[in-house]
């Protein structure tokens, strides 16, 4: 077994008490190697139709024409049958990358929203992933779900990619141990979770035939290095691979990224699935892909009967076919779902779940501006005015296959348009939190108003009556469609300008899916970047708006000045593509291109730091109502191994949450800029922390002739406030060395 758990970022893995299943712990790679020793002796009394049955399954919803979901599945996105004969348990597969779906409306009862993948990743922090992870695996057995589609962990390699709000960030150390510990926590209940999606998918304009160009050392050190942190630190029972085209093949029929890479170059022994509707043919089974899923959505059935016939007639196939078999076995032997059934009628502990979502979405939140202290409120503010983001309504959420809504269903749903079935998964919705209920909860004394900002002159009213306005704005993101630029839809930014020309005590809360334009940013007071802050994430942004919650939320991707700044200004097929949820192909599919060799490995701040180009915010950046000083960096190498040790000092006046970065800034006299190690603190008054992180020399190698170089040399650190604000550098030698995977 080649993987490894790697990094010591301070994630303690402590199991969550609410909901689990007796002695559920996260699965190991030991737990794997068991596993596949089980899995050789069960593919053993395998019949030959059997070995047909873990190879494909239904996408299982009742609207599409034929589909009838068996007695053992349940309504989500997906089912693969069993076989009881060898107590091989069906595989009942729900969407889960922020909770339990709810599948376009489908079903009604209701599950935890955790935050958006971006604010979950804005905390910095894998043990609050870890138990969000662990409640929604303990809300998929209640469900009687015991597969999850969850850890999303594309990097941002656009600030456009509609999809943003579901992954984590664009750094593959900060990605790749937040979904490690997010994919820990759900299978700490005897669930599989994936990984996804597998690899490149970097944009959501043509998805499904995009042909993404990268070399192979560039690849190794951004995107791919994100899943191999995430598997090695996960151990997910399963990858799904994407609908993209890589270096002209499909994600899923992908020989380099399937075998090479995934299964020989890392030794991972779990099983690949497919994206719904993600398979072109037969030979995918020989490229690497082991489940055809969804598979109503795709040309064919390819994984039983063509399978069938190509194994009876080349053994090549035949083992290939064994070897499938092997891997879902493993997996399903690894985490235990075969001997701890998850059943139908559990219960959900949801005001427990909902901490755990309001936790999340308080420790996320980022403080952007606070022009002199205007932020916290005071609670014995006398009027304020509440302007726009249907923020007397609920908090928004992003759309897609990940859409999950709470008991009760959605607050408000606003409708986009289209039709068919599929309509209903692309809709704006908002979870049942209202800031405005909190805002007053937490200002009792306040006259509080609200307008919904459809009127600007009637906003800007109420705006002059009031102590302070706080303005709402949202941006909505969904699966299926990139955003055209990164402005605020719907004149919000003219409403937020005129807000804040009649009153200086202006706050905007941003609820966006990833980065945007603030052409006011000068303009108004303060700003406080909540993301899709879920179930609870109203109370939660009261609490920082009020000084409860100290933000100490860091941002996980750069937010560019203008899009001048990126490497592809236009987003490619932006200007031809017809925005499409389910994706198929358009006239001239086979010419939209993305050329990610322009960035290579510099994705986000690192391409900013590249070209020396100053962004709005830069990655790691935030605010806090106290202060904080860095201090004492010093690097122990020794060999290739390295490890940062310093001090974080909280030298405000109020308690608060800080992130420790550290930096590569040099590498033999060439400048470098690569987050190499990171913690999360909590910090009263005046207190210190000592904090050790180890550096994988992953961060300070090369991908190059089939291996990784790390040059002897001399090596700059430094600890950073954010990626563009660092202290002194800190140089040490480090060792030479050349290693395989
Ligand atoms: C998405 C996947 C999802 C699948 C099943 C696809 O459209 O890309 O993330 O898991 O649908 O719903």
């Amino acid at each position: 077994m080649k993987l490894r758990p790697v990094f010591s970022v301070g994630c303690a893995v402590a199991a969550l008490a609410v909901g689990l299943p007796a002695a559920a712990e996260p699965v190991t790679s030991a737990d794997f190697a068991k596993a596949e020793a089980r899995a050789v002796a069960t593919l053993k009394q395998m019949t030959v139709d059997e070995k047909y049955v873990l190879t494909h399954g239904i996408m299982a919803v009742p609207f599409i024409p034929g589909t009838v979901v068996p007695a053992d599945g349940v309504l989500g996105a997906g089912y693969v049958a069993g076989i009881p004969r060898l107590n091989i348990p069906a595989l009942t597969e729900s969407d889960a990358s922020l909770g339990v779906a709810w599948v376009g409306g489908l079903r009604h009862d209701g599950a935890t929203a955790l935050p958006s993948g971006l604010a979950q990743a804005a905390t910095w922090n894998p043990d609050t992933l870890y138990a969000g992870g662990a409640a929604i695996g303990a809300e998929a057995r209640a469900k009687a779900f015991n597969v999850l589609l969850a850890g999303g962990v594309n990097l941002a390699r656009d600030p456009r990619n509609g999809r943003t709000f579901e992954y984590l960030a664009e750094d593959p150390l900060l990605s790749g141990v937040l979904v490690g510990a997010a994919i820990r926590g759900i299978q700490s209940n005897h669930i599989i979770s994936t990984i996804k999606h597998f690899a490149l998918n970097g944009q959501e304009t043509g998805r499904k035939y995009v042909d993404v160009k990268i070399a192979e050392g560039a690849a190794r050190e951004s995107d791919l290095l994100a899943f191999q942190i995430g598997i090695e630190q996960g151990q997910p029972g399963s990858v799904m691979c994407s609908y993209n085209r890589i270096l002209g093949k499909q994600g899923c029929d992908q020989d380099w990224l399937l075998n090479k890479v995934l299964k020989q170059s890392w030794g991972w022994k779990g099983f690949v699935m497919s994206d719904w509707g993600a398979v072109p043919g037969v030979e995918a089974a020989i490229n690497g892909l082991d489940q055809q899923s969804g598979e109503q959505l795709d040309k064919a059935v390819f994984f039983t009967g063509p399978l069938k016939a190509k194994a009876a007639a080349d053994p090549a196939w035949a083992a290939r076919v064994d070897d499938i078999n092997k891997r879902v076995l493993t997996a399903i032997y690894a985490t235990g779902i075969d001997k701890f059934p998850a059943k139908p009628g559990g219960t959900i502990d949801f005001a427990a779940h909902g901490q755990i979502a309001l936790d999340a979405a308080k420790q996320a939140i980022v403080l952007l501006r606070n022009a002199n202290g205007a932020l916290p409120l005071a609670k014995s503010t006398k009027s304020i005015a509440v302007i726009g983001g249907y923020a007397d309504t609920g908090v928004l959420s992003g759309a897609g296959s990940s859409q999950v809504q709470g008991e009760g269903g959605p607050a408000a749903v606003r409708s986009v348009g289209g039709d068919g079935p599929f309509a209903a998964f692309m809709n704006q919705q908002y979870h049942r939190s209202a800031p405005l209920k909190a805002i007053k909860a937490l200002a009792p004394q306040a006259t509080v108003t609200f307008r919904d900002g459809r009127y600007i002159a009637d906003a800007v009213e109420k705006a002059k009556q009031a102590e302070v306005a706080i303005v709402f704005a949202n941006e909505w993101r969904a699966e299926g469609l990139d955003q055209p630029d990164l402005s605020l839809p719907d004149g919000q930014d003219a409403l937020i300008a005129a807000v804040a020309a009649a009153n200086p005590n202006t706050i905007v809360v941003l609820q966006t899916g990833g980065p945007i334009a603030m052409p006011w940013l000068d303009k108004v007071a303060g700003v406080l970047e909540a993301w899709y802050p879920g179930a609870r994430g109203g109370e939660a942004i009261a609490s920082v708006l009020f000084g409860d919650t100290n933000p100490g939320g860091r941002l996980p991707v750069t937010f560019p000045a203008s899009l001048d700044q990126l490497p592809r200004p236009k987003l490619d097929g932006a200007d031809w593509v017809e925005p499409n949820f389910a994706g198929d192909a358009a006239p001239g599919k086979d010419q939209l291109h993305a050329n990610y060799d322009i960035e290579g490995s510099d994705v986000g701040y690192r391409w900013f730091a590249r070209k020396g180009a100053k962004p709005l915010f830069p990655f790691g950046f935030g605010l806090s109502y106290t202060s904080f000083a860095g201090s004492g960096l010093a690097i122990a190498a020794k060999g290739v191994s390295a490890t940062a040790h310093f001090t974080l000092t909280n030298t405000g006046k109020l308690a608060g949450d800080d992130v420790g970065q550290v930096y590569l800034v040099s590498r033999k006299g060439e400048a470098r800029r690569r987050l190499v190690g990171f913690q999360r603190v909590s910090l009263a008054p005046g207190a210190s922390q000592q904090v050790s992180v180890t550096i994988d020399p992953r961060l300070l190698a090369d991908w190059k002739d089939g291996g990784w170089t790390v040059p002897a040399g001399d090596y700059g650190f430094a600890l950073g406030r954010n990626a563009d604000d660092l202290g002194p550098v800190v140089t040490v030698k480090i060792a030479g060395k050349t290693w395989k995977d």
